[in-house]
């Protein structure tokens, strides 16, 4: 990686890097955020599905709701711009637990996690520093993916931001769910979640709620220019075709060498010991 590009790009906060589009005075400020008993959180560690949980979940809500950009994106009239939402907000973040601000946690807010195995995420989020200008450069696969296991990306470590969050695996206003599920049985996942929001969704709905958040049909759409760019999740691009590349499970296969993997499973091994939900984690399908 480029160092003089790392620098303009990114900066540390609380020891997690990142980008320069999230100000630190945003940053600092979070904590004071004023939450709203009704806020829906989106969770996730970068590329492991948010825009497919995002557009799901817009759907599952009429009358309309707003989602928002990540809660961390933006300088600090940020904060002013959320307070001034009348509706109900859908908020999705990239933050890990502890610096969620503190008033979600008070409030309740209710909160999906989403997990996606991480070596897909890791390959995910290669292809996506490799076309994003917004992001620093890379040089190969094999130099990302040591700054991957490190935590030296944007969000900093992937096993980090999910033990945090696994802590509250037993929180009643959180659920965790699994990338690779929603792609084994897309309606299961989609009635599980409205059963948690409390919408009661017809059979028919949920059919059809599926066929809109197909990888398909949700590609298309970007191709097409036919979907709400005010529905972009990702604030580090305005161009959404970047977002929708393969929507696979185990792509990972194509991209790590026998070695890598071995170096993986030892850090995951090591990192996850305690870890009951990594024992879920399934990386094909
Ligand atoms: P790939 O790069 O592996 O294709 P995020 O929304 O958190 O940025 O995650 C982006 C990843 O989710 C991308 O993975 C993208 O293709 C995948 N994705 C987005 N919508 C999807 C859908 N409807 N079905 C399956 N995967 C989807």
């Amino acid at each position: 990686m480029s160092t003089q590009s790392q620098t303009a790009l990114i900066h540390r906060f609380n020891g997690i890097p990142f980008t320069t589009r999230s100000s630190p005075d945003l940053l600092k400020s979070l904590d004071a955020f004023d939450a709203r008993e009704d806020d829906i959180l989106l969770v996730s560690y970068p590329k492991s599905g948010t825009h497919w949980l995002a557009q799901i979940i817009m759907q599952i809500y009429t009358p309309k709701v707003t989602l928002t950009s990540p809660i961390e994106f933006g300088d600090i009239s940020r904060v002013e711009e959320l307070n001034n939402l009348s509706s109900k907000r859908i908020i999705p973040t990239h933050l890990d637990y502890n610096m969620l601000p503190s008033n979600f946690k008070v409030k309740q807010c209710k909160a999906f996690y989403i997990i996606r195995n991480p070596k897909d995420t890791a390959v995910s989020m290669y292809h996506y520093y490799r076309d994003n200008p917004n992001l620093p450069t890379i040089d190969s696969w094999t130099v990302f993916l040591e700054l991957f296991l490190r935590g030296d990306v944007v969000c900093g470590s992937w096993f980090d931001h999910f033990l945090s969050w696994e802590e509250h695996k037993n929180d009643q206003n959180i659920l965790f769910l699994f990338y690779e599920d929603m792609k084994k049985d897309l309606p299961k996942v989609v009635k599980k979640m409205s059963v948690f929001l409390g919408v009661n969704l017809r059979h028919s709905e949920i059919k059809e709620i599926c066929e809109k958040s197909s990888f398909t049909e949700m590609k298309s759409n970007v191709e097409k220019e036919n979907s709400d760019p005010n529905h972009t999740v990702c604030a580090l691009t305005s161009n959404r075709k970047l977002i929708f590349r393969k929507g696979a499970v185990g792509d990972w296969k194509n991209h790590f060498t026998p070695k890598e993997n071995k170096m993986f499973e030892e850090m995951f091994n090591k990192k996850m010991k305690l870890s009951e939900l990594a024992k879920h984690i399934i990386y094909e399908c």
